[in-house]
């Protein structure tokens, strides 16, 4: 029965789609990108990967096979680096190609093209590190989107976060950089975002959105240092120093959100620095009181990730996934400790599905003195949890959302700023800021840092035991007392 109603459903769809009813929803912003030639480049990044002051990962497509060529050029014109063709394949009906450029010179800046030596993509553009201890980038989270009018609106607060900080040397994006991963919405992305990915480095960070469905998207999108990365097909954990930073990108899709195998991957990894500043960004968060929070994997992280960012001093840790702005006060061990914590900074969305917040999470699943600052943009409410103004509407608060950090030395400032959807005027909706004494870090770690299949495989055990510890122990009598009220917003409000 449930078969026969599949089927009419399908047939009913088609005819639709057939007799051009579908064309509606092209006001919605529903129209393909323009089609690309045969071996016209696009999808082109530049991405992090490994040394930052002399090396750039670099990753295109094309529609058909087609030679992998690339040229880079330095401020004189005059061709620069090493070329090294990693990559190319084909992939979900195009070919991806991939080329790795070092021997770059710190702190310059360099143009670029790629193709095959024939057909070449529009100059693009980037910096290298030049090891300083004075650096700046922007981070942002969850374009997550599927019309190509959300992509384009993503963008414009992207373009306002580069307006706003136009030394910005390389960008973060906290992963979900679509809902679906399909082919389209990868091309839309393209077609929105193309501009801004050639024109500047990206440390991308898996989303559990970013392969829904097609295993090895994230992987297949990005050329970054996989070198040792714990093996999953939804990601990969990677690391690399810029001026007096050290920073870890981890990989929320690793089994349930995160493997005992990354974690001590992280530990090592942390360890084997003396950088001033450790810094870290993943997709899903530990701390939030968005929808997400009710689920295991925000409190699995909370319980065992946030020991691991303890015991190697991280500073700071940015994520995205439940698309809200919320800013912890520092904390170690679960508990507020102004003066040696680690802060998480949950980014706002730069994309146009924004979350509520579920008080009824506050509380139960998250302990709201933990919160130093929180903006919602779907209400445009904000910005302090205990402060008078947290119900307050802040019309201003409803737009994209992006951040600024800047090291200057032993100061670590982050701005956080909403793009006004109806005015486009920027409004900064949080700043934080901490200074440290430099110099201070020791590395402790000299060892071989990758992790083995073997060992991966090994290591699943124990993450799934921890997992259904936290799962059955505390998550789900929690979720069970919750419950009641879960089902009440599901029905009152259309969302679980
Ligand atoms: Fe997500």
């Amino acid at each position: 029965m449930q078969k026969t109603l599949k089927k009419l459903l399908s047939i009913l769809l088609c005819l639709t789609i057939a007799f051009g009813i579908g064309t509606a929803s092209f006001a919605d912003g529903e129209e393909e990108v323009p089609a690309k030639g045969d071996t016209e480049p696009f999808r082109i990044s530049v991405s992090m990967n490994g040394d930052a002051g002399t090396q750039r990962g670099f990753c295109w497509y094309t529609k058909t096979q087609t030679d992998t060529k690339i040229e880079v050029l330095d401020a004189s014109g005059a061709a620069a680096g090493k070329v090294t063709f990693t990559d190319s394949q084909e992939w979900e009906g195009g070919w991806y190609h991939k080329a790795t450029v070092s021997e770059l010179k710190a702190g310059e800046s360099y143009t670029f093209r790629v193709g095959n030596g024939t057909d070449w993509s529009e100059y693009g553009s980037f910096v290298t590190d030049d090891g300083d201890d004075s650096f700046s980038f922007i981070e942002i989270a969850d374009v997550q989107a599927t019309p190509l009018e959300n992509f384009q609106k993503a963008a414009l607060t992207v373009e306002a976060a580069f307006e706003t900080l136009p030394d910005a040397e390389f960008i973060v994006n906290c992963g979900d950089f679509t809902n679906d991963s399909t082919n389209e919405e990868w091309n839309r992305f393209d077609y929105a975002f193309g501009e801004i990915n050639a024109n500047s480095t990206m440390v991308p960070v898996a989303g559990n959105h970013d392969g829904f469905g097609v295993e090895n998207w994230f992987n297949n999108m990005f050329n970054l240092d996989t070198s040792e990365s714990v093996e999953t097909k939804d990601g990969v954990n990677y690391s690399f120093d810029y001026g007096n930073a050290h920073i870890a990108v981890l990989n929320t899709n690793d089994m349930m959100c995160m493997s005992i195998a990354q974690m001590k991957w992280l530990k090592n990894d942390m360890d084997s620095t003396d950088k001033d500043w450790k810094i870290c960004f993943m997709h899903k968060s530990p701390y939030t009181l968005g929808k997400d929070g009710k689920w295991p994997d925000a409190l699995y992280l909370g319980r065992s990730l946030t020991l691991v960012f303890d015991m190697c001093d991280v500073d700071l840790v940015m994520s995205g996934h439940d698309h809200m702005y919320l800013r912890t006060k520092p904390l170690t061990g679960n508990k507020i400790d102004e003066e040696n914590g680690v802060t998480y900074i949950l980014s706002g969305t730069a994309g146009t599905k924004r979350y509520e917040v579920r008080e009824f999470l506050a509380g139960m699943f998250m302990n709201t003195d933990f919160i130093d600052a929180l903006t919602i943009q779907k209400g445009g409410y904000g910005n302090y949890w205990n402060g008078e103004d947290w119900k307050s509407t802040k019309e201003t608060n409803i737009g994209g959302c992006f951040n600024t950090v800047t090291v200057d030395g032993g100061t670590l400032t982050v701005k956080s700023y909403i793009r006004c959807d109806e005015t486009g005027e920027v409004n900064e909706i949080d700043t934080y800021s901490v200074t440290k004494e430099t110099g201070k870090n020791e590395a402790t770690f000299s060892g071989d840092n990758t992790t083995s299949e073997f060992e991966y495989i090994l290591s699943l055990v124990p993450s799934f035991l921890c997992l259904a510890v936290y799962a059955f122990g505390e998550w789900l009598p929690k979720f069970l007392i919750d419950l009641p009220y879960i089902l009440y917003v599901y029905i009152t409000q259309d969302t679980f």
